[in-house]
């Protein structure tokens, strides 16, 4: 028989395909890589251990990439010659890190269980390993998500908010992926984890809406520690923390914004809005409701999918399938259409 025979199979093989939304439960792997949810905690108890930090930035991935077409690991994708990727859109560029993280679980997930488990779900499940295993609340994830075949630059860079947001621009993305001012607020409280440059903070220091002046909301004190930080001539890549204790989840980020001494404008906006100050007030004092609040919002955020074909990457950086001109190497094959 011709080999041509069987080059429409080979196609179909080697196409993606087109399936609706995957279905999410607990316990998607339960059966084909038992191990997943271990598998994935122990990599970022060693992430913790060489780098306390990276367990924030990579936390910070799920709000990247979910928010981006769903939760699909588009954001993992590296650049390639034909398409330009989310990392260095403007809100990711010299900012995400500790992608090697990721690298290291899906290395660790390859060796035990081939092909099974997305880099999309090993972002969800990372974000509430960290969470976790910083003081925060732990909760069960839903999974079985596919990684994309490709990534938006131009998208990350038209939906991810600036450091400049205030808490209505905020309310109204939020809304567009149906999370509520509740959800906002809660979720903001990430910021209770890691760093920000001095880059995302110099026009509220020196500039803030063109007056030439500093954000009023400062606390003095706060700001003048901040201007030690990022003086004028800074590097902008300097970074200070995002709340007086960074390296532990709790409610400290709310108690900082009631005092004036919130990192980013955007977190500091959510004290000055009458609509958001409700939540910010009760999450200060109650940490409870606010570690509540915020399980809500990240599995709301972990269920944002797009209707898209998909894979389960074997790298989390490039896409699995290769393009359709490989085909004529295969096995002597020489088609003539
Ligand atoms: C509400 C809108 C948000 C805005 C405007 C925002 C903006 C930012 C900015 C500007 C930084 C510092 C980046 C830099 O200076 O390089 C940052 C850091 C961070 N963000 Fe957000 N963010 C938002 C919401 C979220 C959400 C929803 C999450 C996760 C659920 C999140 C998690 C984090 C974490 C953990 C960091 C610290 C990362 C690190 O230390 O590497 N953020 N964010």
């Amino acid at each position: 028989m011709s080999p041509l025979f069987f080059l429409p199979f080979l196609l179909l093989l080697l196409l993606p395909i087109a399936v609706p939304a995957a279905q999410l439960r607990p316990g998607h792997y339960s059966e084909t890589c038992p191990e997943a949810e271990s598998i994935v905690r122990d990599i970022m108890k060693k992430a913790l251990v060489k780098e306390p930090r990276s367990l924030a930035s990579v936390m910070r991935f799920q709000f990247h990439d979910c928010f981006v077409n769903g939760c699909d690991g588009s954001m993992l994708l590296d650049d390639t010659p034909t398409m330009l990727g989310e990392k260095l859109s403007l809100s990711n560029i010299n900012s995400l890190r500790s992608y090697e993280v990721v690298d290291e679980a899906k290395e660790a997930l390859e060796k035990v269980c081939p092909g099974v488990v997305s880099c999309a779900d090993i972002v969800i499940m990372a974000a509430r390993d960290a969470v976790a295993l910083t003081g925060g609340p732990d909760w069960e994830v839903k999974l079985g998500r596919l990684d994309s075949l490709s990534a938006s630059q131009e998208a990350s860079d038209n939906i991810m908010p600036s450091p400049r947001a205030n808490a209505s621009s905020l309310i109204d993305l939020f809304a567009k992926f149906n999370l509520s001012v509740k959800d906002l607020v809660a979720l903001s409280g990430s910021h209770s984890i890691g760093q920000g440059r001095c880059f995302s903070i110099m026009f509220r220091l020196y500039n803030q809406s063109g007056t030439g002046r500093p954000d009023p909301a400062f606390e003095p004190k706060y700001r003048e520690k901040l201007n030690r930080l990022c003086p004028l001539n800074v590097d902008q890549n300097v970074t200070g923390d995002l709340d007086a204790t960074p390296l532990v989840f709790d409610n400290q980020y709310f108690k900082d914004l009631v005092s004036g001494r919130g990192f980013l404008n955007s977190d500091q906006t959510l004290y000055t809005y009458p609509q958001t100050r409700t939540y910010v007030k009760q999450f200060s004092s109650k940490q409870g409701e606010f570690f509540k609040a915020f399980v809500e919002g990240m599995i709301k955020m972990g269920d944002l999918q797009f209707d898209q074909p998909g894979e389960v990457r074997r790298n989390c950086r490039v896409v699995n399938h290769r393009p359709v001109n490989t085909l004529w190497n295969l096995g002597g094959m020489n088609p003539t259409f």
